[in-house]
Formats: C-alpha cells, structure tokens, sequence
C-alpha cells in the first residue's frame, strides 16, 4: 500500500526521492508525489497515476531543487485518486509539508475542529488534517508541534514532516504502520521499507510503534513517545541492491519464480545441524511447545493456503488438531485459545493489518505465538513470541511465490521437528523426511526445468474463463494457491474444489469445454482423484493434469499435462505449485496483463 520516502543530504533531493518512490512501486499505488525544501519554501509536485508521470511533470526532478524533501506513493482509502487528493500535504502557508501512510480514524472531528478554527481543506483524505495541527502547534519547536500533533491522532501512521522553517531537518513518527531509517554519510534517509534505501546505504534503524526521530544530513536522533532521546541499534541489511531489480526477466514475478530453488535452500539449510532441524535463530526451544494441545495458523491471503498445507503436514505427523484461520476472520471472532494454543503466523510482509490484529489477539488471550515472516525488523516479527525468517530476500511482485515456498518450507520443518520432540516419529522417519526437506531446492529447481512447454500449454488455455481447480489433501491446499495465482494476475475467474466435494454442487457448471486443471500428485488418493477426473470428463471438460513426471497413463484422460518431480507425499506442495505459478504467469503475459501490479492490488496491505 502506501510508501513514504525522505531525503536530507547535500545532493539534490528530487531525483532520489524519484527513484526511492519507484522502488516502492510494487506496493500498490493510484498516485504520487514530492515535495522539496528550497531556500525558505517549500515546492511540491504531485499526480494521479504512475512515477512517470510525476518524472516528467518535474523533469525527473530537476523542477524541485533542494536538498531535503519528502515523497510518498498513495493508495487511495479517503479520496479519489486524483491530483489533489495525492500527497504530500500542505499547511495552509506553505510552512508545513507532510507524507502519511495509514488512517487517521478521528479525522472527521479532527477537521471539524480546524475548520472552525480558520483552516482550510484542499483535499478529500484523512491526512490533511495532520499538516494543518502542525501549523497550529508549531511556535518554534518542530518535535513540540510533532509530539502535539501525534497525541491528537488516533489509528495508524508512518508520518515524514518537512518544514519550510527547518533547513535540512526531517521529523518522522512510526505508529502501526512500518517506518526505516536509513543512515549514510552527511545524508540521511527514511522510507516505509528497505527496497527504497538499498541503493544508499545498508544501515538501518528499524522504528517502534510510538517513537519519533529527527533527521539532518549529519545525524539521526531517535526519541521515545514521551520525548525522551533513545538509543537504537544500527542493523545491516543482509541483501544487495540486485536482488530488488529485475535482473534480465521480464517481470520480477518471474525472476522470483525462478529463485525459489535458492530461497528455499537459503531457509532450509542453516536449520539443518548434525542431521537435526533446529530453529535456535529465532529462539524456538523444545520445552516452547510444551503443553501445548491444539494449533491455530493464521494468515492472509497465498499465506493462508500455505498454512492449509501445513494443516496437513503437521496433522498427520503430530496427530494434533490444527486448525487454519483467516486473519480478518480470527481477529473479530473471540477465539477459543488459551495458554495451550500454539499460534502460527504467516506473513511475506510481516505488516499486513490483519494478521498482525489477530496475533495481538490471541497473544492477549494468553496463546503462545511463532511468526513465520520473510521481512526482517517487521511489525509481526517484532510481535511474536518467536520469529522464524523465511530467507527468501525481498520480494517484489504483488503476487508472492517465493514467499509462499518458504513458508511451506518452515512449515514442513516445523512439522517434522514437532513430530520428533512430541516422540511421535520413528527415528527412520525422521531422516526419511529430513532428506526429502533438504531436497526441495534441488526438486523445486526439477519443477522449473520439467516444464519449459509451460509457455505454449498456457498459450492454448489462456481464454477460458472461467476455470475450476480441484484435488484432495495436499493436492487441494496446493490448487487453491494456484486458483489465486491466476485470479489476482490474469483475472481469469478460478475457483478451487476438493475433488470429492464437486459432485455435492458445483460440477453443474461444468460444460462442454470448461477447463479443470487437476492436481494428481498425492499418492494415497491418486486413484479417488482420477475417478474425479473421469466425472467431469464425462460431462465435456478439458483437463490439464498435474502429475508425478512419468506419468503418462493419464492420457488420453488428460488433454494436457504438467509435470512435477516426485517427492515425499507431505512435501510435495513446495514444488507442486512452482508450474502453477509458472502457467498463471504465462497465461497473464498471453493475456497482456501488468503482471506484477495487478490492478487493485498492493504487496502489503497495512488497513483493514
Ligand atoms: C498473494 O499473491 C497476495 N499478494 C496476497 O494474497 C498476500 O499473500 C496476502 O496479502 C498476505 O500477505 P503477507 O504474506 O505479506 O501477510
């Protein structure tokens, strides 16, 4: 959703507030602006639609001198996307100029108030009202007005200041919504994540919920909500600048399609140790799980169906009821957890609003938490009893993919290593599975290579809408990421099934040419799926089947095939979903879809 950029140096602002902005693009934005300190005013430019619009209404920034300024990418929740209700936001003078993702929940009254005190609103959105009560609180002392202004919002902000009375000087205020601090040599920087800082510096400060900071070209200083100054740790940024750029693909959704054999081995490998899984790096010991007796995973999204995966895994390995909940759904639903409740969260971001209210929640209820989250220093990390990282490196394109294998990956850790400490796996089990764990790169790499055709198959399907998934147990935790997959890049309507479930219903929609991609991988209900198969067949259905590479028996049931390699049947969704991924991005290009912005869409959803 929204990114936030801020600059102070001696080099001229403009052209890296630009390119910082286009860095935070795969957020999700409708508009966009900057605003530029120069001398004692402050310029600002902004517009409705993409970065480049703005580049070439400030010639890439050269209309907007200075050194310090501010920019922003919105996604509209209060306004229309149109020019004005873009930010920055200014004050009514001129003083004051501001960026802001999150909502002001109070600014009804909020504005009410100003209004009758003389202010006058240009906009439609929630954030005006923040630049008009720093002009009210404003005598001199920019943290005072900062600190006032703040203790009247109510809701969520990251919030950059620029005042045109305050040469170089930057004020930011992080409250549920993610802020970063960039530190580099007689510049500073902030933004609402790494991927804009990258190009700058690798050291970072990770903000709080409630602290403030102010930033010059020379220093950076941290404060408390109460004002007090505080000490933050510099971290570094363990990734380079490449592994954010698209680096010859077409799309960065490709380009993490095809890095998925590394991220999953980057998550897997350091948590093998003497031929046991260990997640000492986030601090999870055996006696964590003691006592524990049932497990609710939560999540959004392709993060939810990775926790219908690991529904499966650790079902059936540690005999314990789990339960997969929406996130927007757990949050409101007084949730029967206790001490006992072992939570897991999934989250890519580590910031959507959702997930993150729902571990709130259940933490308050007393359950013990694990988030399994890609973005390091994240909300949800930060949250948690315990954080395991998916070291899958930033992920760009709105629709996730190395995100989802990784958080399979820990899942089927996480499983295996439950299992053995609850003494309910044999030790040959144990090093069965443990193989097949460290395989999954290799055989997630086995997926990419079996399935070069992918391109032409996904050429021949590529107008039908719409189109059924369907499989059993893993299979259809696996179809269901794939239905979204296609949904959210192609717009193709996909829906999935449970194999059994579509004679109770839905196979009425079946006709003459409706395409059913079938997942046929899991052994144990290989041949209950293929009688599926033959139902829908009967009625006039195209079928493209997913199966074990080698598996050519299941033509002529199948008009077309998809391979995977074969793995453990637990671990097979890893690499299963890889040429699902594959067709939908194919299916998309064939389509002319923006692949990865997808419209309506953004990575990280902070709001409700
Ligand atoms: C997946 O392709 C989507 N972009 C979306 O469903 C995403 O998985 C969901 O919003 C959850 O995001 P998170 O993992 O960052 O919490």
């Amino acid at each position: 959703m929204c990114g936030i950029v801020g600059f102070t140096g001696s080099q001229p602002a403009s052209p890296i507030l630009l390119e910082g902005l286009k860095k935070l693009e795969y957020r999700g934005y409708d508009s966009a602006g900057i605003a530029v300190l120069d001398g004692d005013k402050i310029n600002m430019a902004k517009t409705r639609g993409v970065i480049k619009n703005l580049c070439e209404k400030t010639h890439d920034g050269a209309l907007l001198p200075g050194n310090a300024g501010i920019g922003h990418t919105r996604w509209a929740t209060h306004g229309a996307p149109n020019d004005v209700n873009a930010h920055p936001h200014m004050s009514n003078d001129g003083k004051f100029a501001i960026v802001h993702n999150g909502i002001i929940e109070n600014y009804a009254e909020l504005k009410e108030e100003l209004v009758a005190k003389g202010y006058k609103f240009k906009s439609e959105t929630d954030t005006e009202v923040i630049a008009h009560l720093l002009d009210m609180y404003y005598t001199g002392d920019l943290k005072f007005a900062v600190m006032k202004t703040v203790s009247r919002l109510v809701g969520s902000f990251a919030l950059g200041v620029l005042c045109a009375c305050e040469h170089g000087k930057l004020f930011v205020v992080r409250e549920k919504s993610p802020l970063i601090l960039g530190i580099g040599v007689g510049e500073n920087f902030f933004a609402s994540d790494v991927t804009a800082l990258i190009a700058h510096t690798k050291n970072v400060i990770y903000l709080e919920d409630g602290e403030l900071a102010e930033i010059t070209p020379d220093s950076v200083t941290v404060f408390d909500g109460a004002g007090r100054e505080i000490n933050k740790e510099i971290s570094r940024v363990v990734w380079d600048i490449e592994a954010a750029e698209k680096g010859g693909y077409d799309h960065f959704m490709l380009k993490e399609i095809m890095e998925q054999p590394r991220a999953i081995k980057a998550t897997v490998e350091p948590r093998i140790k003497n031929g046991r899984i260990t997640f000492e790096d986030g601090g999870v010991t055996p006696e964590f799980f003691s006592g524990i007796d049932k497990i609710i995973i939560t999540a959004c999204g392709s993060a939810y169906y990775a926790g219908c995966v690991g529904r499966y895994v650790i079902e059936e390995l540690c005999r314990i009821p789990v339960s997969v909940e929406l996130a927007s759904e757990l949050r409101y639903r007084n949730p029967l957890v206790n001490g006992n409740t072992l939570l897991i969260v999934l989250s890519q971001s580590g910031e959507t609003a959702d997930t993150k209210e729902a571990l709130r929640e259940c933490k308050r209820l007393g359950a013990r938490s694990i988030a399994v989250v890609n973005v390091v220093g994240s909300s949800i990390a930060k949250l948690a009893d315990h954080t395991i990282y998916t070291w899958a490196g930033p992920e760009i394109a709105v629709a996730t993919t190395k995100g989802y294998t990784t958080q399979v990956a820990v899942l089927d850790m996480l499983a295996v290593y439950l299992a053995d400490i609850m003494g309910l796996i044999t030790p040959e089990r144990y090093s069965q599975l443990l193989t097949g764990i460290t395989q999954l790169p290799s055989l997630a790499q086995r997926s990419i290579d079996l399935n070069t055709h992918l391109e032409y198959i996904a050429k021949r399907y590529s107008s039908c809408n719409p189109l059924f998934f369907m499989g059993r147990n893993i299979d259809y935790a696996v179809a269901l990421e794939g239905a979204l997959k296609l949904k959210e890049i192609s717009y193709i309507y996909s829906e999935t099934y449970a194999a059994g479930e579509l004679k109770h219903g839905t196979i009425a929609l079946i006709e003459d040419g409706t395409l059913v991609i079938t997942l046929c991988c899991y052994e144990p209900l290989y041949e209950k799926t293929l009688s599926n198969v033959e139902e829908v067949k009967a009625r006039g259905a195209r079928v493209l089947a997913v199966v074990h590479e080698g598996n050519s028996k299941i033509f002529p049931l199948a008009d077309d095939a998809i391979y995977v390699p074969k793995t453990d049947a637990l671990l097979a969704a890893a690499c299963e979903v890889v040429p699902l991924q594959l067709f939908a991005y194919y299916v998309a290009k064939d389509r002319g879809c923006d692949i990865d912005k997808p419209k309506n869409l953004a990575k990280s959803v902070t709001v409700e």
